[in-house]
Parts: C-alpha cells; structure tokens; sequence
C-alpha cells in the first residue's frame, strides 16, 4: 500500500505528530484529494482539544484544504480528476432531513459531516471527502489563497451577506486574526463603511490597508461607546474566541442593529433585554457555509481582489503554526503546503 504523510492527534489533548499512513481509497460518494494546502484555523483547537463530542482519535484536523481530485469513487457525477477544488468545515450532509430538503445542508439534522472532525482533515497528503463537501476553486486562485477562503473566508462573506447591512451602512468587524482579516476585505468590497475593532495599534496599519475606513483599538477605549458615537452599527461580526470581549462591542449596535457571533467561546455573554428592546437590536450566531458558499466566496475574491494575508508552512511543522495562530501571533493565517504534492 502507498503512504502519505499527515500530522495527526492521537488523543484529546495529545500533540500534533507528523506520521506516516496509508492512502486511502475513495468509497461509493466519496473522492480522493491530493492536498496541496490547507489552513490553520483557530477551530481546529476543537479537534487538537477534544472540544467537539464524538471525535474518535486518532484524528487529522484541517478545514481550509485545497487540492486537485486524484481519485473518484461509485457514483460520483460531476467531478473528476484533475478538478482543482476546495474542502471546508463542511464535509456533506444527509441530503433528506426537512432543512437539507429546503436546501440548508449547513443545518443538516441527521448527519452533519465536519471535516478534521467527522472524517480527517486536510493536514495530510492526501484527504478522502464526501462529493457534496467540493467547491470548485477558480482558476485565478492558488491554492495557498483559496485554502483560508474555505472557512475564515466563507465563514465572514456568508454571515456579512446576509446580515441584512447595506450599501454605506457602519458595519463593524470585531478581533482581526484569520477570519477578522477576511472580514475587514469582504464588509469594504461589499460596500459597507468599515470598522475594524483589534487590541492594540499594531493592527491599525494593516486594517487600514485592508479595506477599513476606521479603526477602534479596543484597548484604549470601550468598543462599544466608540461605535455609538461613530451613529451605531448595523452589523458587527465579532470573531474575537472570548465572550467577555464580545460583551463590550454590544453598545456599539445601532437601531436595528445584529451582534453577529462567529467565534467559538464556551464564556456565557452577559446582555439585558433593556439592552435590546428599544432599538429592536438582535444578537445571532452563523455557522460557516455549505460548499457552494465557498465557491461563492472564491468568485466573489476574484471579482474583487480579496486575497488572505498568509504566512506559509510546510506539513511537517504543523505543530509549531498551530502554536503561532493559538498564541494570536500568526499574520494572519499560517498555511500548510505539501511538498510532495507541488
Ligand atoms: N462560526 C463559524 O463558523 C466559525 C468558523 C471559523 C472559526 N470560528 C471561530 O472564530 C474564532 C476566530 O477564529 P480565527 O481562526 O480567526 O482565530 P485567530 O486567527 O486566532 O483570531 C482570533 C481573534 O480573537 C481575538 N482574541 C483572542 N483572544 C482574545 C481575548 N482574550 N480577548 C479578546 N480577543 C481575543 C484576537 O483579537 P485581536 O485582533 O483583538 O487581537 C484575534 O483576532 C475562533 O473562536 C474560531 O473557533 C467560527
Ligand atoms: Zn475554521
């Protein structure tokens, strides 16, 4: 049997380990993807932790993966080798649930598929995908851009989309890391008035290049008085992994104004009805997208020019980018590349 290497968990809570597997084959519905990248995103701590119930170990994480179809299983129409696509957090879905019959496969009741979670991820070589989980990536991306796109990409486009903001409303993007970042591009080329909203100066710069008309450094002033007084936003997507800090920016909402949640933080977030009513203000969460969202997310960074700010990483120092994102310190998301596969 051929081998591939992968950097895996063995268990929850163990350390990322470069190891050597074998390839696997595509089984009925399913196809090979010879990965040439993927991104560390900050959700992968649920996998690496154990956060996620259910995960049988060992485990590969990886959800910003992008590659080349190298082998197609059963029953597969559609996609063939050499197709050059991409493979986000959603890894398929039942397809006859009540919410995947309305076409909301994201929602899936039955068998929501993750990748890195439900099957392994795109740490890895080679990874075996459900077809539904494919988008097609355009020629114009590489596939060390359109790795981020498939979920800190997907994630902030899909949620600003349909945020229900419009032209030259203040939309606010809170915590600027991998999916800040994004976020920041997606909201400026959508049309919005943009803030970005960081800890410290040192993102001024950067944000500023990036699309944002203003920047709010939460450190040096309440997030949210500052949005107040800047008229109230309509829209914040706040992606910062703590809720106290998502607590701050809820002032900062104008009428009608959605607290957009896309971190992950287990801290409850403290909010009085009084801070809600009166403006008829609203707080929600939005999970990623199905795999037509990230191929909308990739055609729409085309037309535009989005592109994520990467720092690149080969395969086998998967540990040490994961430790550089965990640690607020990647730039803004490490990316791994598979020589092999080059
Ligand atoms: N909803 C979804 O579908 C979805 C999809 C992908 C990821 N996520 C989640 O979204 C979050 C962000 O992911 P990412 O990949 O962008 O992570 P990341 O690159 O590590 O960025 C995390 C951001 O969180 C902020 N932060 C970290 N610790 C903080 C603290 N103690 N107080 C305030 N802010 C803090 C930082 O804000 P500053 O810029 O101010 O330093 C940083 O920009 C994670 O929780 C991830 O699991 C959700
Ligand atoms: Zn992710």
């Amino acid at each position: 049997m051929a081998k591939m290497r992968a950097v895996q968990v063995a268990k929850a809570g163990g350390p990322l380990e470069l190891v050597e597997k074998e390839i696997p084959d595509p089984g009925l519905g399913y196809v090979r993807v010879k990965v040439h990248a993927c991104g560390i995103c900050h959700s992968d701590s649920l996998t690496v932790e154990g956060h996620w119930p259910g995960i049988h170990y060992p485990r590969v994480p990886g959800h910003e993966a992008a590659g080349v179809v190298d082998a197609v299983g059963g029953g597969v129409l559609g996609w063939k080798a050499g197709d050059r696509v991409g493979i986000g957090w959603f890894g398929g879905s039942c397809g006859y649930c009540d919410r995947c019959r309305r076409g909301d496969f994201i929602a899936c009741l039955i068998n929501p598929q993750v990748s890195g979670i439900s099957f392994d991820g795109g740490y890895a070589e080679y990874m075996v995908v459900p077809k539904e989980a494919l988008a097609l990536i355009p020629d114009e991306l590489s596939f060390v851009d359109a790795g981020p796109l498939m979920c800190a990409g997907v994630t902030t486009f899909n949620s600003l989309r349909h945020s229900g903001a419009g032209p030259g409303e203040l939309v606010a993007v809170h915590g600027i890391g991998g999916l800040g970042h994004l976020g920041v591009q997606f909201a400026a080329r959508m049309g919005f008035r943009t803030v970005a909203i960081a800890r410290g100066k040192d993102k001024e710069a950067l944000a500023k290049k990036l699309g944002a008309h203003e920047y709010i450094d939460s450190t040096a002033v309440n997030p949210g008085e500052a949005l107040a007084k800047m008229g109230g936003a309509k829209v914040i997507i706040t992606t910062v992994t703590s809720g106290s800090a998502m607590a701050e920016v809820l002032g900062g909402l104008g009428v009608d104004g959605k607290l957009i949640m896309l971190g992950a933080s287990p801290e409850p977030i403290s909010v009085t009805s009084l801070q809600l009513i009166g403006g008829r203000k609203s707080v929600a969460g939005w999970p990623s997208g199905a795999s037509i969202d990230s191929q909308d997310t990739m055609n729409f960074s085309v037309l535009t020019g989005v592109r994520p700010m990467i720092q690149q990483m080969p395969l086998e120092r998967a540990a040490e980018g994961y430790k550089l994102m965990m640690d607020n310190k990647a730039r803004f998301r490490v990316v791994l590349t598979m020589a092999g596969n080059a």
